[in-house]
Formats: C-alpha cells, structure tokens, sequence
C-alpha cells in the first residue's frame, strides 16, 4: 500500500487538478489517499483547531480524498460524490459510525437511533419507522401552522429578536407536541440547556472536542449537568404518560412504549429514553437552524423574499396545509438552497469495519472517515456560483449533477428518519410566518459560523421583526 506523506499541497493540487480536467476519473489502485504532513504526536491538530474552515479547505486542495491526523484520530476526509455514494449507500455494510464520532457524543442518548449500531439499530428502525409515513406526517401538519402562527402573533412590530432562539422554541413545540403529544413551552430549559452544552462541546475550535467526557473540563461539566436534567425532564414526561391512563395516543411515544422487535420484546426503559432525548434533540436543532439561516437569506436578498410572498399570495387562500404544498414550487426552492448552502448537519463521520475499496483508494479499517456535506454543497465543479443565493437552480434537475453532490439529509439505510417531517415542516413553518412577518437585517454580511454537534452561527442571529 502506498502511504505518501505530503508535506505542501503543490504536487497533489496538480493531480488534483489532473483530475479534475479527466472528470477525477482515476484507475483503481490499491493505494491509501495522500497523507498530510503533521507534527509528531500532534499530527495537524493544532492547524485544525485554529480554524477548521480554513483547514478543510486546504485540505480540499490535495484532491479528492486526504489523509490527516487530528487529536490522536487517522482521518480521511472525501470530496467525491462518487465515494461519498459508494460510503452511505453501495458499502454501507461496511461501514459504523466513527469512533470520533461516538467519543464526541459519549454520555449522549447511547441507546438512541441515531448512535446504535447492527442489529439493535435494525430493529429500532424499524419499529419506529410507522410514525414517519406520509399520513402520519399529514397529521403532524396542523400543529406545525398553529405552532408558526402563534409564533408571528407574539411577535411585535418593530422588535429586535434572536431569530436562533425563536425557531428552536417553535420547532421544539411543534416536534414535542407532533412526536409525544406534549405541550412542553414550559418546560424548555433543560433540552435548550443540553442542546447548548452538546454544542459548546463538540465545538471543532477547541481540545474539548477530543478529550474524554470524563476529563473535568468546565465544558463537560456543563455538558454532564445539562444531559442530567434533560434526562430528569425525560423521566417526568414518561412517568406523566404512564400514569394517563385510558387515553388513546397515537404517536412516536406510544410506539416507544408498545412495539414489539422482532424478538416480541419492547424496548427498555434504557432505550425508551435514549430515544426521546435523541428525538428532543435531532428533531429540532437542525430544522431550527434551517429556518434561522433561511430568514437571514431571505433578508440579505430582498428581491428573493418578494417572489416568495407573490407564490404565496397567489396559491394560498389563508394558512397553507399539506395540500398546499405541491403548489409552492418556490417555498420548496428556497429551503433546499438554504440546506445547500447552511447545511446543519455539516459533516457525516463513519468508519470502515475492514479495509474497503473506495474510488482508486483503499480506506484502512478504523480510519475516522469525515464527509463534509457543506464542502460538496459548495463546490464549483457542480453549483455555479456557490456563494450565491439561487433558490432557482432547484427548479429543474441538472443532469450533470451527481447525486451526492447534494445530500442535507445524509444518503442509504442510515438516512435521516425525520426528512419528510422536516421538510413539510420547513415549508409550512416557512410559509405561515412569511405570509405574517418578514425578518429584515440588522447586521451586514454573512453570520460566522461554528462547527460545534451542528453548524451554528457564532453569535445570536438578531434581525428585526416587520409584522406585514
Ligand atoms: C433540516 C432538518 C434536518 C437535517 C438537515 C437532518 C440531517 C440528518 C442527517 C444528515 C442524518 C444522517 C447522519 C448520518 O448518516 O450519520 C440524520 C439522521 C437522523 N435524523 Fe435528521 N435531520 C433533520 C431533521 C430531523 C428531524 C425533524 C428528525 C426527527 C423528527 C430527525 C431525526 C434523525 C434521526 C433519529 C437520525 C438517525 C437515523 C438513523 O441513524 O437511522 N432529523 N439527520
């Protein structure tokens, strides 16, 4: 195997630009992607904390798979659609989510969908898959417009909001309340607060990142505090349902607490938590972001907000409901480019089981393979112009396009569950508050971004309410 060690980019920019020249065809060889020079035991750790940005990027000039050591990890990372597929979709058996990925979110929902693995994994799919079909997620639809129209009625006008804080109190009243039949306004603290510490410490700018949970960091502190009382809220909301008894629900809690596996088991109280934390979390953070980065788009590109009102004006007779929603091409386009452009979950980690042929590479077993979604999202080779906002390249499929050279919501049998959810609730979220309120500015340019569990914008997102 080739295990070439890099130390400046000049001679792999070349091949890479070779590549790039042929449509990156290349033979299949056995040899292991070129390795980037690092410090001894430190490898590039330091070049990567100091700011993870400007690494990836110097990381994409070597070509279309690099190999870097960073906090003790062998890392790969690949900006192929092609081998992006092959990882999430053909190989997908050989792979497990990475080791860096599980030790980041160690003390996180270990039993939950979104950490398990094999088997247990299987079966947890499966038994919850009956709360994502399309007639379920029809019924989700009413809580998701009543939740965004209460929200543009406690808006005033005139108000400066955190539009971040805003969207994670309505896409958490609309998850808690479609998922566990629960009204939880009350009650948002603890998973604000857990959401914040998971954040801060998987935050890639810092050592926390890649130190054990168990290190007494002030961040794990945090951290472990803030999963204690999001599991004690858990426990609450158990114990209220267990005790209502005579009612009827239909919802992804009763299937947590009924279904039975394969085996004719029920899932274990373990589990039971596991995912609802897994649920509070995933099923709010990310859609959250989505519409925070969505009204800041819409703000720096006016011209784009009024085409979005005018199909609105001109579809909807009222609120919009599922029925509506083959009829918004445009409110469509505008939440796909924004997942191109702010994806929230920014990059996939996995880990091959054995060594695995990708492209012309061979990934050893064990090596932390990162995929970094926003990094396909905005490549030249396949968007013209990335940086900039065109909700209108999604009206037609361009054929020359890969497939994964877009994929906000992941790829193959570990794809997100909640997609379906999160992009009626998007659009419907989307077209409630833009038909009530418009979010103008009140800072210039793009936020600074952070790559914490999500992708985050540094500061509060603040802009100013116009109630229309
Ligand atoms: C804009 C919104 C969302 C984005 C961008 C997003 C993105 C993703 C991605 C990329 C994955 C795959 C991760 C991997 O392969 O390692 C994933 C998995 C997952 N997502 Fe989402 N998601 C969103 C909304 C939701 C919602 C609304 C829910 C729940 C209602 C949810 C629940 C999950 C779960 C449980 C998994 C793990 C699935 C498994 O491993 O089988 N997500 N999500």
């Amino acid at each position: 195997m080739n295990d070439t060690d890099v130390a400046a980019g000049d001679e792999q920019a070349g091949s890479h630009e070779r590549q790039a020249a042929s449509g990156r065809e290349a033979a299949t060889t056995d040899e292991t992607p070129p390795r980037l020079a690092g410090k001894p035991l430190v490898g590039n750790t330091f070049e990567f904390i100091r700011d993870p940005f400007a690494f990836y990027d110097r990381l994409e000039s070597y070509g279309d798979a690099v190999r870097y050591s960073v906090g003790g990890y062998d890392f790969c990372t690949f900006f192929e659609p092609e081998y992006v597929e092959a990882v999430l979709v053909e190989k997908s058996d050989k792979f497990v989510k990475a080791e860096i990925f599980r030790d980041s979110a160690a003390g996180f929902a270990e039993q939950g969908l979104v950490m398990t693995e094999g088997e247990q994994w299987r079966d947890q799919r499966v038994q919850m898959q009956p709360a994502f079909t399309l007639d379920r997620i029809q019924s989700y639809a009413d809580a998701m417009v009543r939740y965004a129209e209460q929200t543009a009625d406690e808006f005033e006008d005139g108000e400066v909001v955190n539009v971040d804080d805003a969207m994670s109190e309505l896409t958490l009243q609309i998850l808690a309340k479609s998922l566990f039949d629960i009204d939880v306004a009350e009650r948002r603290a603890p998973v604000r607060e857990a959401t914040a510490a998971l954040n801060e410490r998987g935050d890639a700018s810092g050592v926390s990142a890649f130190l054990p949970d168990w290190v007494p960091t002030p961040k794990n502190r945090r951290f472990r505090q803030g999963m204690a009382d999001f599991e004690s809220l858990v426990d609450e909301l158990l114990a209220e349902r267990r005790e209502s008894d005579g009612e009827e629900y239909d919802d992804l809690l009763s299937l947590l607490l009924d279904s039975e596996g394969p085996n004719g088991e029920t899932m274990n109280e373990r589990e039971i938590r596991d995912q609802m934390i897994t649920f509070l979390f995933a099923g709010h953070e990310t859609t959250s972001l989505a519409l925070t980065y969505t009204w800041h788009l819409l703000g720096q590109n006016p011209e784009n907000a009024e085409r979005l009102r005018a199909e609105l004006d001109e579809q909807l007779d009222g609120s919009p409901s599922m029925f509506d929603l083959p009829n918004l091409d445009y409110t469509e386009q505008v939440v796909k480019e924004s997942l191109r452009l702010f994806p929230p979950a920014y990059v996939i980690f996995r880990e091959p089981t054995e060594d695995v042929q990708v492209g012309p590479y061979t990934i050893p077993e064990g090596t932390a393979l990162s995929i970094p979604t926003f990094k396909l999202h905005w490549d030249e080779r396949w968007w013209d112009d990335p940086d900039e906002f065109r909700p209108e390249r999604f009206a037609a499929e361009d054929p020359e396009r890969p497939e994964y050279a877009y994929f906000p919501f992941g790829g193959g049998p570990r794809h997100c569950i909640g997609m379906r959810f999160a992009m009626t609730e998007l659009q419907l979220t989307l077209a409630t508050l833009a038909q009530r309120v418009e979010f103008e500015p009140v800072y210039e340019g793009d936020p600074e971004l952070t790559m914490a569990a999500t992708l985050r914008p540094e500061e509060p997102m603040e802009m100013r309410v116009r109630k229309l």
